[in-house]
């Protein structure tokens, strides 16, 4: 066979499936105008009647507010916020060939890839679009939290693109851990703190109580508010949970859907980790849409969210109303829960450590629409390694959850013997990861399991509403 007559037969045989940049969705697709019953509203933490939009004016922009209540289907991207997305979107759909070989499996495992965005996950596709409208309403300066530092790097990114100044309140185990993040986000021209910081009231009591606090994000999400409500000329952005979070994150799987018509296939069951919920919302909620508009295609499909057994949101938690940050500044949100006064073991999965998830997510978890898995670190680390030894791509601690789940999968179907389409949400590269990996490799990595005594204990540690 000649040279280009090999070339094309592996180019048939589509490893990577390129959209072309004109083919970027024009529109977030906002699942609550399907929902077959209205989202819980969130609640004023003060009063426990539901929020009214003016509420949230103190810490989020006028439009952001809009999208996040809105029940239109579909909601413009605007042609700045493309313009940005065009740096790296749309992002490539793989075919994991080399791993279904490895596992001798006759599934067929496909990933999207969010890791090539210049801070290397899915978190700028709402970074730039917060940025942007923000930037369009006048505020000056954006302030948040971060826990692995991958959303502290997409607000920078964003941040640095629209003129905007950002101070990041990083959680003080994974600051510790992973300095290089804390580069990045300086690089972007961010401020990088560790939180608890002396910055905050907030900050101080809590290292008043306990100087060597590992921090949590309910903290730092405490303190990123309390530093935005004292300056006029600032707000605050959250890189998860909220529903215009999620929509904005509809972009992947959009494109996605535009990949697997290309392909003719249609995924059995989709795994995506979750830590607030935004990168597998934003995968899956096209897909659900389709369950939910009655589509045939969708009638089969299974989604399941991946999430640490060190932080076990979704398995073991309660559905309830809980406040989203320790210090109760947040309104209340209807979602699974381990008690906003929760702070977790430091497993390396610090984009995991959430005590809460999106109500979006939640409402279709307590529905049925979506199932949740849980694994340990020592698991989870093993499924990412041998990814990185058959795929190529060193992938983030967080999104290894979902690979593990992906993997175990295939190996059902090898004893099966069905051909299913799986597919996982890639979420983001692990490059500054590495001292996780060298743990793992060093087998000094921990597995935690969340306490009985304290899911126990849980429902007398929610607000009563
Ligand atoms: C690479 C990566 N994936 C997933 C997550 C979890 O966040 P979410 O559930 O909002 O996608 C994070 C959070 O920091 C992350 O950095």
């Amino acid at each position: 066979m000649d040279k280009n007559a090999q070339w094309c037969t592996k180019m048939v045989r589509r490893k990577r499936v390129e959209l072309a940049e004109d083919e970027l969705p024009r529109a977030w697709y906002n699942i609550q105008a399907d929902l077959p019953t209205p989202l819980d509203p969130p609640l004023n933490p003060q009063t426990l009647e539901p929020l009214m939009p003016e509420d949230l004016e103190p810490i989020f922009p006028k439009e952001l507010i809009r999208q996040e209540a809105s029940t239109e289907r579909w909601i413009k991207i605007p042609e700045d916020v493309l313009e940005v997305y065009r740096i790296w979107r749309p992002t490539p759909l793989y075919r994991a060939e080399r791993l279904e070989e490895f596992l001798r499996t006759p599934a067929r495992i496909y990933y999207k890839w969010e890791g090539v965005s210049p801070p290397g996950s899915h978190k700028p596709n709402t970074a730039v679009a917060q940025a942007y409208f923000n930037m369009k309403e006048g505020v000056q300066r954006l302030t948040t939290e971060t826990g692995a530092g991958q959303w502290g790097s997409a607000l920078a990114f964003g941040c640095q693109l629209f003129g905007l100044d950002c101070t990041v309140y990083m959680v003080r185990v994974s600051y510790n851990q992973k300095p290089y993040r804390r580069i990045l986000m300086e690089v972007w021209g961010a401020e990088c703190v560790p939180s608890p910081s002396e910055r905050t009231e907030f900050g101080r009591k809590i290292l008043e109580q306990d100087p060597n606090s590992p921090g949590s994000l309910g903290i730092a999400i405490s303190e990123a508010i309390e530093d935005a409500v004292k300056h006029d000329d600032t707000k605050y952005s959250l890189g998860s949970v909220l529903n215009h979070v999620l929509l904005h994150q509809t972009v992947i799987g959009l494109e996605l859907k535009k990949q697997f018509e290309m392909l003719d296939e249609y995924p059995d069951v989709m795994f995506g980790c979750v830590g607030g919920g935004s990168n597998f919302a934003g995968a899956c909620f096209p897909f659900i849409g389709d369950k939910l508009q009655g589509k045939p295609e969708a009638r089969g499909l299974r989604v399941v969210s991946c999430e640490p057994k060190a932080c076990p949101t979704l398995t073991k938690g309660i559905y309830a109303y809980d406040h989203g940050d320790t210090a109760c500044l947040t309104p209340l949100l209807k979602m699974y829960t381990l008690g906003h006064d929760f702070v977790p073991p430091p497993i390396h999965a610090g984009g995991l450590r959430y005590h809460g998830d999106a109500p979006l997510l939640c409402k279709l978890t307590h529905d049925g629409y979506m199932e949740a898995v849980a694994y340990h670190q020592n698991e989870v680390f093993e499924a990412a390694m041998l990814f990185a030894k058959t795929e190529g791509f060193v992938i983030a601690p967080e999104t290894a959850h979902c690979v593990r789940a992906a993997i175990d999968e295939a190996l059902r179907c090898k004893e099966t013997g069905e051909e299913k389409v799986i597919f996982f949400a890639n979420s983001g590269h692990g490059h500054f990861d590495l001292a996780a990996y060298d743990a793992f490799l060093r087998k000094k990595l921990v597995d935690y399991e969340y306490p009985e005594e304290e899911i126990k204990r849980l429902a007398e540690r929610l607000p009563r509403v």
